[in-house]
């Protein structure tokens, strides 16, 4: 877990053979901005750096809390559009459906075998949910070791994920390393959490961090009337248009996403000066905001009229994913003594 150990991984292993993984949860589309800035963009440029970058759709993962069919595939394909709409290349990344690969149920299972009750215990979300004192399922329970599977079984070397995530991947590696030790083998990659560079922490509209759970996001391809909505509620101080306004400010740092240097010096000088209004400072952040997008909305909504294209990806996707899987599923099963001696 060292930062050695990553580097010593990172010098042995030519670049183009890491493999960075991640999966998304479709449990509900409309991504935010915050999501963008803090996640998505690095994770679409990382396709560029490393010939596997793998990204999946969690379906399985997503049965916890979705108990609707219909709702669970409309999720699943905005998860798609969402993803080759923000830039992902299906040419360079891996894009799939969890479920095209049942065999990740099968790592899961021989994984679980050797996963000691204590270890899910103290996993993060399991204790919040029973501090809650919610009925948990046993999908919730052993979420982690699913997690795990879906790490090792294409053999990922990086995991780019937020802190929220990390408890999960240090599990992971756990499980890989009680795995080749008790079965005397390598057969599992010992991943690394990833963590990203150049990512903001993106503030809601009411100043705390954006967050689905706080109901203070932008979203980043919603109407343009909704969007306007949320960003003329960006909470402000009171001051009055002429008074000089404190760039300390959520919208000020809305607005620096979208400003280059000089655009963004020039708008906290008028600031500072005073005259210049919160509603005119919201307006010019609008149109920003929507130009910024605008490219990534047309895509989306090119790929939105064409289905079956997005279908063909997932499938191809999954092709390429099971032939990651398949070469490792088997040493595992060799190395477990399970099925015929090969
Ligand atoms: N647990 C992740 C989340 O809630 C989704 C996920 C499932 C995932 N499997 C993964 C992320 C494997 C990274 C790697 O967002």
């Amino acid at each position: 877990m060292s930062k050695n150990s990553k580097e010593a991984a990172a010098e042995t292993l030519p670049k183009r053979q890491q493999i960075v993984l991640s999966g998304t949860k479709p449990t509900e589309s409309n991504l935010h901005i915050g999501n963008y800035f803090g996640a998505l963009r690095q994770m679409v440029d990382l396709q560029d750096q490393h010939d596997d970058s793998v990204y999946f759709i969690a379906d399985y993962h997503s049965m916890t809390s979705v108990r609707d069919g219909a709702e669970r595939r409309a999720n699943t394909e905005a998860v798609a559009l969402d993803y080759l709409g923000a830039g992902l290349d299906p040419n360079k990344a891996i894009l799939f459906r969890q479920s095209d690969l049942p065999e990740v149920n099968e790592l899961s299972w021989i994984l679980s075998s050797i996963t000691p009750m204590g270890m899910l215990e103290r996993a993060h979300a399991y204790k919040a949910a029973k501090d809650k004192g919610e009925e948990i399922d046993h999908g919730t329970f052993t979420y982690p070791v699913l997690m795990a599977a879906d790490i090792l079984l294409y053999g990922a070397h990086l995991v780019p994920v937020g802190k929220d995530q990390k408890q999960h991947i240090e599990m992971a590696r756990d499980m890989a390393q009680r795995f080749n030790r008790l079965y005397e083998c390598d057969a599992l990659t010992l991943p690394e959490p990833y963590i990203l560079e150049g990512t903001a922490v993106v503030p809601g509209t009411d100043g705390r961090k954006m967050s689905k759970s706080y109901g203070n996001t932008i979203s980043m391809f919603a109407s343009k009337k909704k969007i306007k909505k949320a960003v003329m509620g960006i909470v402000t101080d009171s001051s009055p248009v002429e008074d000089p306004k404190d760039t300390d400010q959520a919208v000020f740092d809305l607005f620096s996403l979208f400003a280059d240097e000089p655009a963004k010096e020039e708008m906290f000088e008028r600031a500072a000066a005073g005259g210049l209004g919160y509603g005119d400072i919201k307006k010019d952040l609008l149109e920003r905001l929507m130009d910024y997008f605008e490219p990534m909305r047309t895509r989306r909504a090119e790929y939105e009229e064409k289905p079956e294209a997005i279908e063909e990806i997932l499938r191809e996707g999954a092709t390429r994913a099971r032939a990651l899987a398949t070469p490792i599923l088997e040493s595992v099963r060799q190395a477990a003594g399970l099925g015929p001696v090969s």
